[in-house]
């Protein structure tokens, strides 16, 4: 039997809609929201307002690309959390109407663990490789930093996390400093390229077992750029790209370090990198380098599918679908939520 599921993601600032067949991508159409650009980050209240105006064409379209109509759809997918809880109540009610009107389940989805299981969808006429179980991933985005054991594609354990900011925060809030707009995480990458890594020094946080720290990062990359400003007003501009480089270098190098760490306890070789920072050039260089002295295999997600993605809520979807873990019509979005 066949098994087609339409994906929803709504968490954040991306309005996004998916269809997925028997683990087949056919169609992944996002809408990004340029309200935010002006306001330096994303403001919670402009983004479910634009996730309303977006949801119904997305869909459309998404179905459109697919050459499906809605009723050879077998069930809604959708990100229950975490997130931000407007923008979460736009999809949750969508995908409950949507379930309601064509009589088919709903499946509630997990962001978090959707971004590790884009490593699973297919696509047609192209070879992937997946992971076997158990294996790690790295869970690197814009809210969250983790470590992850992923035992199935339904069952993960966290054995390391952030205690403060998020790496994508980091690079963000780093940028900001040096005036790049939001998100600066990409920009950030891009100047790196052409910057030196060894430039500038900056400390590293001393946490604990595997969870990772960034909020110190944050404050002396601040602290260090507004006393040389003092000595030097075109400082920034002056040093950009070594800026770049240098916080690049010292963000990578704290997530590979308890990386290698939790390869050491665990014994696990087998490791994915997943989420919106795991786009970031140096990291993926830096896995690949260590991946080659220490003998891992490594799994490194397509661009489409590092930041926010409705086919990572499809491919859930369809684990979840398998397993007959469907939801209920009163279900609610939370945004926070634990897997
Ligand atoms: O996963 P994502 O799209 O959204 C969340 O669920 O948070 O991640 C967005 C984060 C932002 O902080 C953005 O700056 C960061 O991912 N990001 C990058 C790169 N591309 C996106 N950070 C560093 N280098 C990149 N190339
Ligand atoms: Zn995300």
């Amino acid at each position: 039997m066949s098994i087609t599921i339409l994906g929803i993601e709504s968490s954040c600032d991306d309005t996004s809609a998916s269809v997925i067949k028997d683990g087949f991508l056919l169609s992944n159409v996002t809408a990004n929201q340029d309200v935010h650009k002006a306001y330096g980050g994303v403001v919670p209240e402009l983004a479910s307002r634009a996730h309303q105006q977006n949801i119904i064409p997305v869909v459309e379209q998404a179905l459109r690309q697919a050459k499906l109509s809605k009723n050879e759809i077998d069930a809604v997918a959708f990100t229950r959390g975490p997130g931000l809880l407007g923008s979460l109540l736009v999809g949750t009610s969508f995908s409950k109407s949507f379930s309601l009107a064509l009589e088919i389940p709903i499946i509630e989805v997990n962001h978090l663990q959707a971004h590790i299981l884009v490593h699973f969808i297919k696509e047609l006429e192209k070879e992937k490789q997946m992971p076997g179980f158990p294996f790690l991933c790295l869970l690197v985005s814009g809210g969250h930093t983790q470590i992850v054991v992923v035992k199935n594609h339904l069952e993960m354990e966290i054995i390391g996390q952030t205690i403060d900011d998020a790496a994508g925060e980091a690079f963000d809030k780093c940028a900001k400093v040096i005036g790049l707009p939001y998100p600066g995480g990409p920009l950030i990458d891009k100047n790196a390229k052409e910057g030196n890594r060894d430039a500038f020094k900056f400390s590293r946080p001393r946490i604990k077992d595997l969870d990772y720290s960034f909020s110190g990062l944050k404050t002396s990359f601040l602290y260090f750029v507004r006393d040389s400003i003092k000595d030097n007003p075109k400082f920034i501009k002056e040093n950009m790209m070594d800026l770049s480089a240098s916080i690049q270098y010292t963000i990578v190098e704290i997530l590979m370090d308890k990386l290698e760490k939790a390869v050491k306890q665990t014994g696990i070789r087998q490791i994915a990198i997943a989420g919106g920072v795991s786009a970031n050039s140096g990291l993926q260089k830096s896995l690949i380098e260590r991946a080659k002295t220490f003998g891992w295999e490594t799994f490194i997600p397509e661009f489409k599918f590092t930041t926010d993605n409705a086919a990572m809520i499809g491919i859930t979807g369809y684990y979840k679908y398998l397993k007959k873990e469907f939801a209920s019509q009163d279900i609610a979005p939370m945004a926070r939520l634990p897997y």
